[in-house]
């Protein structure tokens, strides 16, 4: 059983500069509930109960957010607001363990997995990235979990990476993996290669932020040198792979919104408006008269 999820949280998300200098990129609204919020919804459906996030100077709030605000509790009961206690409540009761550890600098994603050694121990772990939304049902870390366990029985026990097709012209944006097809949608991977140019990408499948790993990662996030002026997560994974440790891809089924960015966090919140049936109606209202 996987219960432990790391969330990596600590970057300057300078993508979205210049808000991010004061709001953390992860607490952006997607209508009026804060990105990593989507996330955790995620996480937390998939059958996780504790979470790890990995922070930085300037990214409390997240962990606020989540927290219990007894004045604010008291405020709403002393003027009978039932619902919006209700709301507040489930926030605050969503996650049972919440810890949190601190990347002091931001030094890329693979120094930040490396960060929650200790709080993770000796098992296996999910990493979600804190900007990346995928609206799938079954939610995409569960479909991983059935994944992973499909391929469990074999040894030495398997990491599953989700992955998911991207156009050619934007492979220059991810981790790109060569591997075969194993299974239906899932890949055993044999190569990792770092924003790779179109000519050298060796596929159009692009690493995204979720991942299942075995706690051994750990020791090759300790090898690893910079690259890009930052310790890589698929570096680490590439030398997992070089030492005979099977890592497997899958093609998730669902919707992936990259919120990092300005026309992704844009995207990510028309996706959510059109769900919702009054806003999707004020967005056809709006799209007639502009
Ligand atoms: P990104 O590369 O998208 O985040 O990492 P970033 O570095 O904050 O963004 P840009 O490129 O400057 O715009 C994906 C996730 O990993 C976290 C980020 O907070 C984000 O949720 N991250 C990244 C860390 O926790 N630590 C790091 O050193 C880098």
């Amino acid at each position: 059983m996987i219960r432990k999820a790391v969330l990596p949280v600590a970057g300057f998300g300078t993508r979205m500069l210049p808000i991010t200098k004061v709001v953390p990129k992860e607490l952006l609204p997607i209508l009026n509930r804060p990105v990593i919020e989507y996330v955790v919804n995620e996480v937390i459906e998939s059958g996780f109960d504790s979470l790890i996030f990995v922070i930085s100077y300037g990214k409390e709030a997240i962990l606020d957010y989540f927290d219990v605000d007894l004045g604010l509790k008291q405020f709403l009961a002393e003027r009978k607001k039932e619902k919006l206690l209700q709301l507040i409540e489930e926030i605050e009761e969503k996650i049972k363990y919440l810890s949190s550890i601190r990347q002091k600098v931001p030094q890329g994603l693979g120094h930040a997995v490396l960060m929650a050694e200790r709080l993770v121990g000796d098992e296996p772990f999910a990493v979600v990235l804190g900007d990346d939304l995928v609206d799938a049902d079954p939610p995409c870390l569960k479909q991983m979990i059935e994944v992973h366990l499909k391929l469990e029985t074999k040894s030495p026990p398997p990491s599953v990476i989700a992955l998911e097709k991207v156009a050619p012209e934007d492979v220059s944006k991810y981790g790109i993996v060569e591997g075969e097809l194993v299974d239906e949608g899932i890949f055993r991977i044999r190569r990792v290669v770092e924003k790779p140019s179109p000519e050298e990408a060796p596929s159009n499948l692009a690493i995204i932020g979720r991942y299942i790993f075995q706690p051994v990662i750990f020791d090759y996030l300790k090898r690893i040198p910079k690259t890009f002026g930052e310790y890589q997560l698929t570096d680490a994974i590439q030398l997992m792979i070089d030492a005979g440790y099977p890592i497997y891809g899958y093609c998730f089924q669902g919707k992936r919104l990259d919120t990092g960015n300005p026309k992704g966090f844009f995207e990510a919140v028309l996706h959510y408006a059109m769900k919702d049936p009054q806003l999707r109606e004020v967005l056809r209202e709006l799209c007639r008269t502009l």
